[in-house]
């Protein structure tokens, strides 16, 4: 599989981290050309100094303000050249029960996570802008089927990619676009050891239920990248599970 991703052109976003980092770390192994996104200076800057090869692009911005995407973008994409393949890997994470929501923290969120998603795929799906045959990808997460005390806003903001897919992938294949979710479980990346570190109680529960145990980067990248893959050509509009057998 690695060959086949030699010299395609992949964007990833959220690609400074975590499970985005992994995943370009890997295709820039197999020989292929990124579009690599992050919002902090700090993210741009590590991905610069991580991605050397001239093939390799860069995009700065925050997804919590998605109205000035195409403006930014079209440059990029134009001088990038068309896509063989769209990652989005940004999921803003949002911990809070419902008397500490506000219309505000509800709106960002859903920006965040969808808003800015469908405002991409809108802009990536212009004629010119990809190869017959790309394949369309976002991290769900199991939040959206599993439910979680104090994470409705967050789950809610996934499920509704999941559902936007769903239709895209109806719409888009008649331009031989596929679009898919991966439904990722606990995977043991910087948000998730962060967020672990917060806590008084160091045991996750949702651990119980994921009885594979933690994740690790590359275990959501091996899916992403069948995903990615020409190997994977019969399966759209779908949400593949990555989440060590978790029992809903
Ligand atoms: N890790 C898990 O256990 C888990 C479980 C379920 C689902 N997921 C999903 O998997 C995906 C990747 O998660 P991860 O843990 O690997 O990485 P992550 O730490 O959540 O961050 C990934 C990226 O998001 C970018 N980002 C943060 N705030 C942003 C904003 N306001 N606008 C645009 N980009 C922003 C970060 O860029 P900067 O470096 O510039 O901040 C980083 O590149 C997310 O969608 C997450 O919801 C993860």
């Amino acid at each position: 599989m690695m060959s086949e991703f030699k010299n395609k052109k992949i964007f990833i976003t959220g690609a400074s981290k975590g499970i985005g980092f992994a995943l370009a770390k890997y295709l820039d192994g197999c020989g292929a050309s990124l579009l690599l996104h992050a919002s902090s200076d700090e993210g741009i800057k590590r991905l610069k100094e991580e991605f050397l090869s001239d093939e390799h692009k860069f995009w700065q911005a925050d997804f919590f303000n998605p109205e000035s995407f195409e403006s930014k973008l079209s440059s990029i994409l134009d001088d990038f050249g068309p896509l063989d393949g769209f990652v989005n890997c940004v999921g803003v994470r949002m911990r809070r029960p419902i008397n500490l929501l506000n219309v505000g923290v509800i709106q960002q969120t859903m920006t965040a996570n969808f808003v800015s998603y469908m405002e991409l795929v809108k802009i990536i799906t212009k004629r010119n802008r990809f190869n017959s045959g790309l394949s369309i990808i976002s991290i769900s997460s199991i939040s959206a089927h599993a439910g979680g005390a104090a994470v409705s806003v967050y789950a809610a903001s996934k499920g509704a990619i999941e559902s936007a897919n769903r239709c895209l992938a109806k719409e888009l294949y008649k331009k031989n676009i596929r679009v898919n979710s991966i439904i990722c479980g606990q995977v043991g990346t910087e948000a998730y050891n962060d967020l672990m570190a917060s806590k008084e109680n160091t045991t996750d529960p949702v651990l119980e239920r994921q009885y594979m145990g933690l994740g690790i980067p590359k275990d959501v990248v091996n899916i992403i990248t069948f995903m990615l893959s020409n190997q994977s050509k019969f399966i759209n509009g779908q949400s593949i599970p990555a989440d060590g057998g978790y029992l809903t």
